[in-house]
């Protein structure tokens, strides 16, 4: 078994790690300090085809396979965590729901332009009172002649607002429960389709989180994604590839913070030597190494399960639980090893400790990751 990356991989991760050098690193400090989405380099990541990178080329993919996609959105997020999570939400859930459940006509109207990057999609699951348990969503559809009535609220969907194309969920039977929940897509612009305005948040703060509100929207049934009542399994099965896609992200920040420790535990002088050369320093890098070796091997295994086309649930939610909590740690220990530099934002690693947080929360708390987990060896 071999879980290291081949040489076209490898060639591609350096691409990528140049273009992000060059292209987004540059940025990531003043987008998180203003808040500001990334409108200037989102249109060279879709050159470079990260914007839909495992999927068909007939469709406007760039063709790769999963554990390509892995190495280039950990290199984007080694760069710029906003960035990576854009790159992850256009790819991993808008594109792969409607790839997998979409037909013709759909493929064709919001994918293509999707996996191009000339509009770009997200992911509208949560709301107000339905955060980990799915099931409980309030949002409404009603089935009036060929169009569907939507009524309700979304809450922290990330790229909402510079995004084109939602996925959403809705109840379309509410006695049915799980059973009675039905994807649709929305276009921005729909008439009572409101977009609210982006959260104040901790991390990733260039990647706008919105909340959605639906008055009476009217969907043509031309925009239901997949069949009615099959919209739950359609967001967990998405949320399966989107966790290796944050599992990625993940690896990316530890990387950086791993990066940023080893640099200075060179250059910083204490007690007449580098602090690298004392033991305590030693222990933390050494530690910090392990985690990220280990989450890497654990998102590889998971990626190429997906693209061996076998049930990845329970790898993915591993991969995701580990690199996240990988990441954490890694970015803690950084700001740890710079000292008071690290506690203040002319160095780097507060921004990683900051963005590493929302990778234990989002498309899953860690919680449920156990639950997943413990489920998938217990009663599957
Ligand atoms: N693939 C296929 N089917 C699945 C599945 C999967 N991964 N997981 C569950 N199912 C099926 C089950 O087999 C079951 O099928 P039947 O109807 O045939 O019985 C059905 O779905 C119901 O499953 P459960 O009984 O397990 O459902 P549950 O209510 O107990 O919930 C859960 C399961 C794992 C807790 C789920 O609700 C969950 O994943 N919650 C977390 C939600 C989440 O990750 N949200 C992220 C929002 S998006 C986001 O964060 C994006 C961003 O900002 C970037």
């Amino acid at each position: 078994m071999d879980f290291r990356p081949s040489a076209d991989q490898e060639l591609i991760r350096k691409t990528v790690r140049e273009f992000a050098d060059r292209e987004i690193r540059p940025l990531a400090k003043a987008i998180d300090r203003d808040h500001r989405y990334p409108a200037e380099s989102i249109p060279k990541m879709a050159g470079l085809g990260l914007l839909g990178m495992n999927y068909p080329q007939e469709l406007g993919g760039a063709g790769t396979d999963m554990v390509t996609y892995c190495i280039a959105m950990e290199e984007v997020s080694r760069a710029c965590a906003s960035h990576g999570v854009i790159m992850t939400v256009n790819n991993s859930l808008a594109a792969w729901p409607i790839y997998t459940f979409g037909n013709a006509a759909q493929k064709e109207k919001f994918l293509r332009p999707m996996l191009q990057g000339t509009k770009l999609g997200c992911f509208g699951l949560t709301e107000p009172q339905a955060g980990s348990d799915v099931v409980s969503m309030r949002s409404t559809a009603v089935k009036k002649g060929g169009k569907w009535v939507l009524n309700g609220q979304k809450l922290f969907i990330t790229l909402g607002g510079p995004a084109d194309t939602y996925v959403v969920f809705a109840q379309s039977d509410p006695k049915a429960a799980h059973r009675g929940q039905t994807a649709f897509i929305l276009d921005k612009g729909m008439k009572g389709f409101e977009i609210g305005r982006p959260e104040d948040k901790l991390g990733i703060c260039a990647a706008p989180s919105v909340p959605l509100f639906f008055h009476d929207v009217e969907v043509p049934d031309e925009n239901r994604l997949g069949k009615e009542g099959e919209g739950f399994k359609i967001a967990m099965q998405t949320l399966d590839g989107g966790r290796l896609g944050i599992a990625s992200q993940a690896v990316g920040i530890a990387q950086a913070a791993f990066d940023e420790a080893l640099a200075y535990a060179k250059s910083r002088t204490q007690f007449g030597h580098p602090i690298g050369h004392h033991q305590a320093v030693q222990f933390a890098l050494s530690d910090m190494w392990v985690q990220l070796e280990a989450s890497r091997v654990l998102l590889y295994r998971a990626a190429q399960m997906k693209d061996r086309v076998e049930r990845f649930t329970k790898e993915a939610a591993m991969a995701k639980l580990y690199a996240s909590e990988a990441a954490m740690a890694l970015s803690t220990k950084a700001v740890q090893i710079h000292g008071g530099n690290g506690y203040i934002k002319d160095y780097v690693v507060e921004r990683l400790m900051r963005d590493a947080k929302i990778t234990e929360i989002y498309e899953g708390t860690s919680e449920i990751q156990r639950l997943v987990i413990a489920r998938e060896e217990l009663e599957r």
